[in-house]
């Protein structure tokens, strides 16, 4: 146990996590050269098109020190703020962390949010400054700023270049130097704290585990602490990255076993593994993630609800961030309402459902949860905007706030602070925060976080601000249900809570953004917004012109005239029988940013 080091690399999104993993795994001959690929751990399909981590990939690597060989386990983790939890599960499985700061950009919100867990865990933290061979980079202000968030020398501050290897064997020392060897005892009964997920189909679940005591093997009868579900390991070993067996994992050590347990709800993340004739007591966990946004999901042919659960299921295994409850709507079915850590997480799983499941869905407008308090003495949260009652019904309502940190260039300051007004939010602090950028503390409603503010943020400040915020408390809220309507029946999907200033705004946008992306029928249909008891924005949608005399050319006048009766009669009819069909991709483009 003494030669291993369990480490992660803490960094904000682009610091260059998955390049110096890439690094590590070459200097260490993990993989080989000729099958290495760029962000090699970045192995979904969606993670290597977006260019971003979204689930973390646990690693194994073998690094020779002064004639001793060391074990070095890395998990990547994910760098933007949605997938902070995935971050929060592989922090509790490790020892060590090093801290990267792209040396371009210095250090950013996220990153002070996830070094605050780290260091709540207490794990070693090794600070390093990247991108050190770019001509832009400012690595003595970014040690700086390093400095000003951990009480650390400059010495202690490694530089390197992920790109073009400079500094990296050093760094890797340098982890084996000051990350300690896991505690823990191959004697004590055996305990492993389950980090992650896989499914296999024929393996079933595969759970990811750090072993913090004694030895699991193939054949072990092991039992989950809090489920208390049983079973028999079938397959044990390791991560190089692929999955590969071996004989047996011990205490300090990170690898996976096989546990042919089908149904994936048995078995959650932060629960602990220990042997049933000889148990030990539970591992720490991990706390719930908390879903601050949410939405209700229906597959688009109502008889695929098997199959739509069966896909949530599974895709739960591999995410368990977000949440997810049987739900049915009279108007769309059966479905369920998903609850997400931000919107890109909404916006990731949604797109996993379809490529990986070939699940095609009816997704209802995302919304915050709301306390409300009925004129009737009633209380209940809402979670969907279909459900919220009527205005007249209600006495008050509640919302949740959230804690935001800002970091933004000192030229930025003003619009970042406007921005932060006009989203209903207050201003906290503002201090300086190393060369001309300064750290703002403000609170805001959730619901106006979850309105794209990040991206505006983003474009008012040319995409230098970074962002992070925690849930905050309940507080007051001044909203309404919005309805959209095509033609004349409510469609609740599309059912929305806004702020009352914004209900005109709100009501335009939405009839215009449905009047660009819904296909035409044979007939006209009025779109429109309706709120408060009236309606506020309308447009209709003209008939899809079909040409019914095209295949008669000159000639006759009168025959061309018949036809066109023929159709408009055709046409009425369809007016007063036509249902509207509302494909799949319009949903899901009415909740997408533009
Ligand atoms: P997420 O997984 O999305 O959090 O990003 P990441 O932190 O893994 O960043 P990634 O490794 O994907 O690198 C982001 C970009 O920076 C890529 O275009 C890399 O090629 C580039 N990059 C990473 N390290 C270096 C470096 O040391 N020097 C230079 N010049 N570019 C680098």
């Amino acid at each position: 146990m003494q030669n291993i080091r369990n480490f992660v690399i803490i960094a904000h999104i682009d610091h260059g996590k998955s390049t110096l993993a890439d690094r590590f795994l070459e200097l260490t001959g993990t993989i080989e050269k000729r099958k290495m690929r760029e962000q090699f751990l970045d192995s979904m399909e969606l993670e290597r098109e977006r260019g971003i981590t979204i689930k973390m990939q646990p690693v194994r690597m073998n690094y020779q020190l002064s004639t001793i060989n060391y074990q070095l386990n890395l998990i990547d983790t994910p760098g933007h703020v949605d997938f902070a939890y995935e971050v929060s599960r592989a922090l509790a499985a490790v020892e060590g962390a090093i801290l990267l700061v792209d040396g371009t950009q210095g250090v950013e919100a996220q990153t002070i949010s996830v070094l605050d867990m780290a260091r709540e865990l207490k794990l070693k933290i090794v600070p390093v400054v990247n991108k050190i061979d770019l001509a832009g980079a400012r690595v003595e202000k970014t040690e700086e700023e390093i400095q000003k968030i951990l009480n650390v020398g400059t010495e202690e501050i490694l530089k390197v270049s992920g790109k073009t290897g400079e500094g990296v064997e050093e760094l890797l020392k340098e982890v084996v130097e000051r990350v300690p060897a896991p505690s823990g005892n191959v004697e004590s009964p055996r305990r492993a704290l389950i980090f992650d997920f896989d499914y296999s189909a024929h393996q079933g679940v595969i759970a990811y585990i750090r072993v913090f005591d004694g030895i699991f093997k193939k054949g072990d009868e092991v039992k989950l602490v809090r489920s208390g579900i049983k079973f028999t390991i079938q397959e044990i070993g390791v991560f190089k990255p692929n999955r590969s067996q071996a004989a047996e994992l011990q205490a300090g050590e990170i690898g996976y076993i096989a546990t042919n347990i089908k149904n994936p709800s048995e078995v959650r993340v932060g629960d602990t593994l220990t042997s049933v004739l000889n148990p030990a007591p539970a591992l720490g966990g991990y706390h719930e993630p908390q879903s601050v946004v949410w939405t209700s999901v229906y597959p688009l042919k109502e008889d695929d609800f098997s199959d739509f659960k069966k896909a949530i299921l599974r895709l739960h295994l591999s995410d368990t961030s977000f949440s997810y409850e049987e739900e049915s709507s009279s108007v769309l079915g059966r479905g369920m309402r998903l609850g997400f850590l931000g919107m890109l997480h909404l916006e990731i799983v949604l797109e996993r459902l379809e490529r990986e499941f070939g699940m095609k869905v009816v997704a209802a407008s995302p919304t915050v949860a709301y306390e409300i308090s009925m004129k009737n003495g009633e209380t209940k949260f809402i979670f969907a905007p279909s459900e919220f009652p009527n205005d007249h019904d209600i006495l008050s309502v509640k919302e949740r706030w959230a804690d935001c940190r800002l970091i933004v260039p000192s030229e930025y300051l003003s619009p970042s602070l406007k921005l932060i007004q006009s989203r209903e939010g207050s201003v906290l602090s503002t201090d300086i925060f190393g060369e001309n950028r300064i750290l703002i503390q403000a609170e805001m409603p959730l619901r106006e976080l979850m309105r794209d503010f990040f991206d505006e943020l983003k474009s008012s400040t040319s995409g230098y601000a970074s962002f992070s915020y925690k849930p905050g408390d309940l507080r007051e809220a001044d909203v309404a249900r919005l309805d959209i309507l095509v033609h004349g029946s409510i469609v609740p999907a599309f059912s929305r809570v806004v702020s009352r200033s914004r209900i005109e705004r709100e009501s335009k946008d939405a009839v215009e953004k449905l009047y660009s992306i819904l296909p035409r029928e044979l007939f006209a249909m009025k779109l429109q917004a309706q709120s408060l008891g009236r309606i506020i924005a309308s447009r209709t949608l003209p008939a899809l012109k079909k040409d019914v005399t095209g295949y008669l050319y000159g000639g006759d006048r009168t025959r061309k005239m018949k036809l066109w009766s023929k159709q408009k009669k055709g046409k009425k009819r369809l007016k007063e029988f036509g249902r509207v069909q509302i494909p799949h991709e319009v949903f899901i483009k009415m909740i997408r940013r533009n």
